[in-house]
């Protein structure tokens, strides 16, 4: 088994004429939270869609589970366990909870799942078993992003992937996700990469951390020490 459930190298990529990628390498150790940082605009979307093959890579490599996937399309790297819950929830608003769900799970991997994974979402998100004949256009911020995440997991990913879960949501649900994401991982043994601006509430969950300016990678290493270091404080942390 790969040490690593996922390692990008060098990654390039862009839209059009434009690089915003350049040159990117992460590696995601198996069983950790790993987070990836870094202000609006810097290319952490772009990574995301990148790794999950929406968006070619111009160059450099993803191998995910010792398996080099940067030529496959990517229902067949969420075929093999890749998952994202992509920026802005993108939920079917007219369908109800519960029809969201089950149309997330297109895949045969999803699908023998189906029932331990319902019951895993809604024991993790009671108000989505309350709701779930609710039409979820009519569900709140909060409860959107948390049906956003039920859908990534109805995909049963060996890898789940957040883009700014907590953006636009209040402190207090913030912090809910955050104990939900550290619930998966302590208890389900859920990799997890996640995607933040919000750099306080990421670098208190996550094992180890990267920081993305500008298409580059400008520092990693464990969460615990970036949060140490002066350069973090002071740009990100408001200290
Ligand atoms: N669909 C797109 N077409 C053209 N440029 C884009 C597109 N999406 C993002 N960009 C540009 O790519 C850069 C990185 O964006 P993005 O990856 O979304 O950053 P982040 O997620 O870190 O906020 C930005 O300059 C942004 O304007
Ligand atoms: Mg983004």
């Amino acid at each position: 088994m790969a040490e690593y459930m996922l390692e990008v190298e060098n990654l390039e990529s862009g839209y059009g004429e434009t690089q915003v990628l350049f040159g990117v390498s992460l590696k995601v150790e198996r069983g950790t939270i790993t987070a990836l940082l870094g202000a609006n605009g810097m290319g952490k979307s772009t990574t995301l869609w990148a790794i999950m093959g929406v968006i070619p890579a111009w160059g450099g490599r993803v191998i995910f589970k010792g398996v080099d996937v940067t030529k496959l399309p990517t229902h067949e790297r969420v075929s093999m366990g890749m998952a994202l819950v992509p920026e802005g929830r993108r939920l079917w608003p007219e369908l109800t909870v519960e029809e969201n769900l089950y149309l997330a799970t297109f895949v045969p991997r999803a699908r023998e799942r189906l029932k331990e994974n319902l019951e895993l979402v809604y024991s993790l998100f009671p108000r989505l078993r309350e709701r779930r004949h609710q039409k979820a256009g009519t569900l709140s911020g909060g409860e959107q992003q948390m049906l956003a995440i039920a859908r990534g997991l109805m995909l049963n990913p060996d890898l789940l992937m957040l883009d700014e879960p907590s953006l636009g949501l209040a402190p207090k649900l913030v912090q809910d996700i955050a104990k939900v994401l550290k619930r998966l991982n302590e208890e389900e043994g859920l990799t997890i990469l996640l995607v933040e601006q919000n750099v306080h509430i990421s670098l208190q969950i996550a094992d180890y951390a990267y920081v993305i300016e500008a298409g580059r990678i400008r520092l990693h290493g464990p969460a615990k020490e970036l949060a140490e270091k002066p350069e973090v404080k002071k740009a990100y942390l408001g200290l």
